[in-house]
């Protein structure tokens, strides 16, 4: 029997509140397909800093690197926001990122049927959505130097510095025309090359990369037409590759055309080693501890941790058609309520919902 050793990072937040239910789904998926997998816990992000005093503390940096998947719910809120930048919860999910060479993150934004009228949009924009965003993340101006805020001309300035070298630029595409190749054979490469040097750059090696590729149709895009875009006609799109920040924004975007940014999960995988799963949500302190956040997001990233980190494909898919089971079922969440008059005991909280997907697995 095949053995994996799962890391599992709850976080803060409804990050923390999703985490033993998506782990439940976990453990009955293995169950399931015949595979064992052995799950440890440890601390990130703002109960990192409130047991450690730090945001990543070393031992959870040296288990990430053992497991062979670290599952994450969510770092951040507001008991921490007041903290200097290089102390909040917020870097230990960056430096997780970067210490594991997590250079791409994929996001998948994929609508289910039943949700089509929770989405912001008209139901005839988004039936059938499927778009995958390709968001570079261990690069750009999240982490180039030099950064900081000090005191010019007797007044205090913050800069950041957007830098990508080619070999960065070109890796993260191979990843778009690669995952682009095995959908429907479109990228669009997303960049503001018409004002930024480093998006100059990034055309470039992008466009030099296509002659490999000759089944994928290439397109770039100015990230703010790609936003335009995104809401007038998301489902031009098959694949979309972007920096860092472009893609932070633009992930938020699409989410919200599936109905709820509760909905989507997230891999961010190395070259080769360790891959991490979240959800795309944050820790939404407003509802944390009630029992009302959506756990979907991060059951679909364990169906994603089988898919791309674990090698067990039936896992995922057992995962996914649960999911679409329960929706299909009538079952909501608040945030995927939508306009919709859901009868009383289908509108349910978060454990409930996890169940639903246990029952149909
Ligand atoms: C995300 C989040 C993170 C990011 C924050 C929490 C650091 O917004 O994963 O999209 O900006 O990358
Ligand atoms: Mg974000």
């Amino acid at each position: 029997m095949s053995e994996h050793n799962v890391y599992v990072l709850p976080g803060d937040g409804i990050g923390a509140e999703v985490m033993g239910p998506a782990v439940a789904v976990m453990q009955a998926a293995a169950d399931q397909v015949g595979c064992a997998v052995n799950v440890t816990q440890g601390l990130v992000g703002g109960v990192a800093i409130d047991a450690t005093g730090s945001p990543l503390p070393e031992e959870t940096l040296a288990a990430a690197q053992q497991a062979d998947a670290v599952l994450l719910g969510g770092v951040g809120g507001p008991k921490w926001d007041d903290l200097p930048m290089d102390a909040r919860p917020e870097r230990g999910l960056l430096g997780l990122r970067q210490a594991l060479g997590l250079f791409a993150n994929l996001r998948p934004a994929l609508l289910f049927g039943p949700l089509a009228q929770a989405s912001s949009l008209k139901t005839e924009l988004v039936a059938d959505l499927d778009i995958l965003i390709i968001r570079e993340l261990t690069g750009g101006i999240y982490f180039g130097e030099p950064r900081g805020i000090e005191m010019r001309d007797n007044e205090r300035v913050g800069f950041n510095t957007l830098v990508y070298s080619e070999h960065e630029i070109e890796r993260i595409a191979r990843v778009g025309f690669e995952l682009a190749q095995k959908r429907n054979g479109r990228l669009c490469s997303v960049d503001k090359a018409n004002v930024l040097d480093s998006s100059q750059l990034w055309r470039e090696v992008v466009s030099n990369l296509a002659d490999d590729y000759p089944d994928v149709e290439l397109s770039h895009m100015y990230v703010d037409n790609a936003g335009m875009q995104l809401v007038r006609e998301p489902k031009q799109f098959d694949v979309i590759v972007t920096g860092n920040m472009f893609g932070d924004i633009l992930s938020d975007v699409a989410a919200m055309l599936t109905g709820s940014l509760g909905m989507l999960p997230s891999a961010s995988l190395a070259a080769s080693g360790v891959g991490l799963y979240e959800p795309v949500h944050g820790t939404a302190p407003d509802i944390a501890g009630e029992d009302k956040a959506n756990p979907l997001a991060t059951i679909l990233s364990v169906a994603m941790m089988y898919r791309y980190s674990l090698d067990q494909p039936a896992a995922a898919d057992a995962i996914e058609r649960a999911v679409a089971q329960v929706l299909d079922a009538g079952y909501r969440t608040l945030d995927i309520q939508g306009n919709e008059a859901v009868q009383s005991d289908q509108l349910v909280g978060t454990k409930a919902m996890a169940d639903l997907v246990l029952e149909h697995l």
